[in-house]
């Protein structure tokens, strides 16, 4: 189907009619076009009061279109300087991505400078307004909830790993990434994202020397980026729903530890269970303790000893009993870049670069499992 390339039509430039003939070539691949007018009128000229909020991409408005959908816009920074036909490459790429724990991308506007893109609305905002915000927007959680968004999340960033084409490395797991509908249902924003600049600028890398809390050690002092990475932001993001606490904003105990260590803490206490948050009054404890383990094996500070996003779909939804005796000390990336002290950190420095050309074969499900006990069996991969 294509739809109508408002704005690009009426214009004679050489390189306008390029851009419409690529405009309609992706229509055709249900991707909508939207002019720049029809995007200021849906947010009534991108109005203060409909900014939702803003990251390193740009700033992003809720819209609602002339048929009355409600879309959110988001403004891309003047550094996507991105020719219009890489830009669209990457688009139909994006849209082309489907899952139902994926935020829908609706369609783009490219006029001039502008580049914006529209998504699904998502109505309850994002984890971290939603759990770990301000009490204002705060939404109670009981545990069934905070279990059916770990799995959801889980889901998609399989979806991303596994099924996409091409495969996704997400970079930016994290709770303001991770949107909620109606009802409550977790999405994950934002992938494919970071391809959309060049390489230099985004806003990935520039974070890497300032994010705290959910940056894999490997890939934010050696700039390694493999799916593993992503799977050590999905185990902050976890220990962040089960506590209904922010691992970037806040630190705990005397200390000051960061949310994973913490739980590290807690795990050699025997007290793990008291990092669960207090609104959360009743659980099941073996399945929330499962939950936390799964946690700490995503966060382990070699990359190869982390679990598959499939492995952690098969920890996380099966009633498994896991072999926490495999459980080193977590991998840190702290405000500086530097890694914690520990000698795990530092072996993982020399082993740098070869793990990423070459690889040490996944880790065997049964790894993770207490096999001495009676368990529901997973087959290994
Ligand atoms: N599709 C959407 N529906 C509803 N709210 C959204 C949507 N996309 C983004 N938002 C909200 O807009 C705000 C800004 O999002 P944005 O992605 O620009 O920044 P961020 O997620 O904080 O950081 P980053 O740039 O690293 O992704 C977030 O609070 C997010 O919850
Ligand atoms: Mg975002």
């Amino acid at each position: 189907m294509i739809f109508r390339c408002f704005g690009l039509s009426s214009r004679s430039e050489r390189s306008d009619t390029r851009n419409q003939a690529e405009a309609e070539e992706i229509g055709s691949n249900n991707v909508r076009i939207f002019s720049y007018n029809s995007l200021k009128s849906a947010t009534l000229n991108f109005h203060p009061s409909n900014r939702i909020g803003g990251g390193g991409f740009g700033v992003v408005y809720k819209g609602v279109l002339k048929d009355g959908t409600q879309v959110a816009i988001k403004c891309l920074s003047a550094e996507s300087k991105q020719g219009t036909h890489q830009f669209l490459t990457e688009i139909r790429m994006i849209s082309n991505i489907r899952h139902p724990n994926l935020v829908q991308l609706i369609g783009c506007c490219i006029e001039g400078s502008h580049r914006i893109l529209v998504y699904e609305y998502l109505e309850n905002n994002s984890i971290a307004s939603a759990l770990l915000g301000s009490k204002g927007k705060h939404i109670a959680m009981d545990w069934p909830r905070r279990a059916a968004i770990c799995l959801g999340t889980a889901n998609g960033l399989l979806f991303l790993h596994e099924e996409a084409e091409p495969h996704i490395v997400h970079r930016d797991i994290k709770a303001s990434n991770v949107l909620l509908d109606a009802q409550l249902q977790p999405k994950i924003g934002d992938f494919g994202l970071a391809k959309l600049f060049p390489d230099n600028v985004t806003h990935v890398s520039t974070r890497v020397a300032g994010t705290v809390g959910y940056l894999a050690p490997e890939y934010a002092l050696l700039g390694q980026l493999t799916k593993k990475a992503d799977v050590y932001s999905f185990g902050v993001l976890i220990l962040e729903i089960i506590s209904g606490k922010s691992s970037s904003k806040a630190a705990f105990g005397e200390d000051m530890l960061v949310l994973v260590e913490w739980a590290w803490k807690l795990r050699k206490e025997e007290r793990l269970l008291d990092i669960v948050d207090p609104e959360v009054t009743e659980y099941p404890e073996n399945e929330v303790t499962r939950f936390i383990k799964v946690a700490l094996f995503c966060t382990q500070a070699a990359a190869h000893q982390r679990p598959t996003m499939k492995q952690v779909v098969e920890m996380l939804s099966k009633d498994v009993h896991l072999n926490d005796k495999q459980l080193t000390e977590p991998g840190l990336s702290k405000n500086s870049g530097a890694f914690s002290s520990d000698d795990t950190s530092s072996s993982y420095r020399n082993k740098g670069k070869q793990s990423v050309n070459n690889p040490p074969p996944e880790i065997s499900t049964s790894t993770f499992l207490d096999t001495e006990s009676d368990i529901t069996q997973i087959v290994p991969r």
